[in-house]
């Protein structure tokens, strides 16, 4: 058989092989402590923290749509914090696009800084020379919120061990261990999990040697997942593939009809041809992700185009089956405009989509 699709992949992806009358994906294992009696290193479970057959059973499913190993944490920060803590320690220096998502820059400048890591950071022209001497090199593309896009591969090759977020994109539409990625960090809390239900995240790596340390720094710290967590990601892993069809269908539906207007501002989707990130994307990618961003002018303007929508809502994140909408300046930490909109196109019917983010712009505008 040729190499299978995408939805191919994902509907099988980490099951068990069939038995009779068992069932396609056991259910979650809740349990602190195993049966144990003589070595517990030789016996299959015997503590959670140390591992779970639940986590074991979606670490092979998501480490295979990567061809790596995968280790799961109980968020997307708990699998950043593991990454940039097995790899920095006083004296090093870590590199990172300025624009990568807040929340790990804050953990640089809260628990890194302080202890004595330099921390660089640089605009995409400037990556590469700071880059120089740098121990750990963390790269975020399509970026959290301005969807920036960088040169994987170029960067990645610079020769410096190499993180790349790729939360916005995840394994369907980018592959960055192919485009020579030390590791992939995912925030399986957006698309991979999908259904704005729960927070998981997780680290995938082709060197055993790193995937070993960060599962003894996930055992020792203890930032490991719920069960129910990660099996109500896995039990909704097979429909990855139709989720993000129809999001990134309806997200470049959408940076169409506001790349059409002329009362829109700084429209950005890889997807589109006039994006600056276009090109280096289609090389890059397979699909251009559910996220769209957007500035309205003002601050005003936005509020009143996110309280006249119907079908998108008001709220944080991004990546799920329900179209949602923010200003983002409102936490503050990102370097945009008051009016500047994320938003992330969710698995409604486009024409609806459509007509609801086309009145709500008319109703916004008076
Ligand atoms: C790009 C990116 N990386 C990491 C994270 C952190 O993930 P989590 O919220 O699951 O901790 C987020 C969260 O929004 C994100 O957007």
């Amino acid at each position: 058989m040729s190499e299978p699709g995408p939805s191919t992949r994902v509907v099988r992806a980490g099951l068990p092989a069939p038995e009779q009358g068992e069932p396609f994906l056991p259910g979650p294992v809740f349990a602190a402590p195993y049966h144990l009696s003589g070595d517990p290193y030789a016996a299959p479970a015997s503590y959670t923290r140390y591992g779970n057959p639940t986590w074991g059973r979606y670490e092979e499913a998501v480490g295979g749509l990567e061809d790596a190993e995968a280790t799961l944490f109980s968020s997307g920060m708990a699998a950043a914090a593991a990454l940039l803590l097995t790899n920095l320690t006083p004296g090093t220096v870590l590199t990172m696009d300025s624009g990568c998502y807040h929340g790990v820059r804050a953990f640089t400048e809260s628990h890194l800084e302080p202890r004595g890591v330099e921390v660089r950071l640089a605009a995409p022209a400037g990556l590469e020379e700071a880059a120089q001497g740098a121990d750990l090199l963390w790269l975020e593309s399509p970026s959290n919120p301005e969807l920036e896009v960088y040169d994987l591969a170029a960067l990645a090759g610079l020769g410096v061990t190499t993180v790349v977020d790729n939360t916005t994109a995840g394994a369907l539409l980018q592959r960055p261990l192919d485009l020579g990625a030390t590791y992939a960090l995912t925030s399986a809390t957006k698309q991979m999990s999908g259904h704005a239900d729960l927070m998981l995240g997780y680290v995938t790596t082709r060197d055993p040697h790193r995937a070993q340390s960060l599962r003894d720094w996930r055992r020792t710290a203890g930032a490991i997942p719920g069960p129910f967590e990660v099996w109500l990601a896995h039990r909704s892993l097979p429909t990855l593939a139709l989720r993000l069809e129809r999001g990134c269908d309806n997200a470049l539906a959408i940076a169409r009809l506001l790349a059409a207007r002329d009362d829109v501002r700084g429209v950005r989707y890889p997807g589109l041809p006039g994006d600056p990130g276009h090109e280096v994307a289609r090389r890059q990618m397979s699909g251009y992700g559910m996220v769209v961003s957007f500035d309205l002018g003002s601050a005003e303007r936005a509020e009143r185009f996110l309280e006249a929508a119907q079908l998108v809502t008001d709220a944080t994140s991004f990546g799920s089956v329900h179209t949602v909408a923010e200003r983002r300046a409102r936490w503050g930490g990102d370097a945009v405009p008051e009016g500047f909109i994320r938003l992330s196109a969710g698995c409604e019917d486009t024409a609806d989509l459509l007509a609801d983010v086309e009145q709500a712009l008319d109703a916004s505008a008076s």
